[in-house]
């Protein structure tokens, strides 16, 4: 299984919406994916207490990162890094094994002319840093407002390709590393 990790809990976001199409390329290719939404993350896991003791209803966050054969990172850019939630999150997790030579493929989005240049590669840091081994195909969109029709589409079918060649090299990557079969 692969985990989707949406890398916001902002409402109506753009990451969502973009993580849809990802979504639906996984389906496509029949691997088997799981959707973690910051969005959803229990209030309990803001309580600072939970650095100590994490509180029952995150067992299904942590349990999923450790479950997986790999992982794939929508984030957004935010005031040039990562949302706040997002690396929360990550320091939430369980250390070392939950990224621990967990293979893990990024996808970026932003506002601005970089696409979320800036998140990905911090993100890549701090991957690095916890010994996962990072996919080093990456997706950056930028000026998303301008990629995304009313309904929430990206309406550049070259952007679709993108992502899809993306995700086939990523499951490729697994497989191989992981010496499984994700592809049912
Ligand atoms: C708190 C905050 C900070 C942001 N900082 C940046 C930024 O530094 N660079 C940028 O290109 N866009 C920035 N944006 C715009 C986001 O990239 C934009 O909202 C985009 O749609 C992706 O985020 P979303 O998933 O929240 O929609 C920021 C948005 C928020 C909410």
């Amino acid at each position: 299984m692969i985990t989707l990790i949406v890398g916001t809990n902002r409402p109506g976001s753009n990451t969502r919406k973009v993580a849809r199409h990802v979504e639906e390329i996984y389906a496509t290719l029949k691997v088997p994916l799981h959707v973690l939404d910051l969005a959803q993350l229990p209030p309990e896991i803001f309580s600072p207490s939970s650095y100590a003791e994490k509180p029952k209803s995150f067992l299904p966050f942590s349990d999923a990162i450790l479950r997986s054969a790999g992982l794939h990172v929508v984030t957004p850019e935010y005031n040039g890094s990562v949302p706040g939630v997002l690396k929360y999150f990550i320091d939430m997790l369980k250390f070392p094994e939950s990224f621990e030579k967990r293979p893990v493929c990024f996808t970026g989005l932003g506002a601005g002319i970089w696409g979320a240049l800036r998140p990905v590669e911090q993100l890549q840091a701090i991957f690095g840093y916890r010994n996962a081994y990072v996919y080093p195909d990456r997706v950056f969109l930028p000026k998303i407002n301008d990629l995304l029709d009313d309904a929430g589409r990206l309406k550049d079918p070259e952007l679709l390709q993108r992502l899809k060649s993306q995700a086939e090299g990523f499951v490729d990557f697994v497989e191989r590393l992981q010496k499984t079969r994700l592809r049912g």
